[in-house]
């Protein structure tokens, strides 16, 4: 498959959601929606209501990134609701095998995401039943955080972890990616990356978007 971009909307102008969208509707794989209840995390966005209309009005795949408590109830929702690919927390349940199934079932790719605390090993019973594992390079819950280099290793493990595997599963990298850290994750196995400040901070969102999948594609050939 390659490297895939997907732009982070959490520091787009929220009152603009569509239209921040068609900015990079050219030229992104993904758009990548933080969803945030307050209680995983220590922030609040927008949750359904808010991503079944975004869906409606683009055209781009959803990558819904769940960052709440019970989803076990709430993500099989956004994969009915059109989502291309929904990730939820391993932390956030007790039933990780369940809810990926839940989510295939109503026609999206799953992933699962762990927090820079969390160990892959974690993932050991859900393995099979992934398309993506996403490893956290910030604490979840805010963008414009720095890189954390230190999940580098993380990323490695992970992308050992998919190849092993007899399905096809990609590695996310999300937090703090931007020129200059983003060849680092593309480097060490990761191939869907989540570019949230960097590209909605830019001029031209989709320059910076073409631009970080050069410098990732760069660092993936050397
Ligand atoms: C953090 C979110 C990220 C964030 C990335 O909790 O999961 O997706 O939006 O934003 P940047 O690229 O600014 O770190
Ligand atoms: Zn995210």
């Amino acid at each position: 498959m390659g490297i895939q971009i997907s732009p982070s909307v959490l520091n787009a102008d929220l009152s603009r959601l569509a239209d921040e969208v068609e900015r990079i509707a050219a030229v992104a794989d993904w758009v990548h929606l933080d969803v945030m209840d307050n209680h995983f995390v220590p922030n609040l966005t927008f949750g359904l209501p808010v991503i079944e209309s975004l869906i409606a009005r683009t055209n781009v795949p959803a990558d819904c990134h769940l960052m709440i408590e019970d989803p076990d109830r709430w993500a099989p929702g956004y994969a009915e609701a059109g989502a291309g690919s929904v990730t939820f927390h391993v932390e956030a349940t007790r039933s990780p095998v369940q809810v990926a199934k839940d989510i295939r079932a109503a026609g999206a790719r799953v992933g699962v995401a762990v927090k820079p605390g969390t160990s892959l090993d974690s993932l050991r019973d859900v393995i099979r039943h992934l398309d993506m594992i996403l490893v956290m390079t910030v604490e979840p819950g805010f963008g414009g955080q720095a890189f954390m280099d230190d999940m580098l290793p993380k990323i490695r493990q992970a992308r050992q972890l998919a190849d092993a595997s007899d399905a096809d599963i990609w590695v996310q990298a999300d937090g703090g990616l931007a020129p200059g850290t983003i060849e680092l994750a593309a480097a060490a196995g990761a191939d869907v990356l989540v570019v949230g400040s960097a590209v909605y901070r830019a001029d031209d969102p989709a320059v910076m978007v073409e631009q970080v999948r050069a410098s990732a594609e760069n660092a993936v050939r050397l």
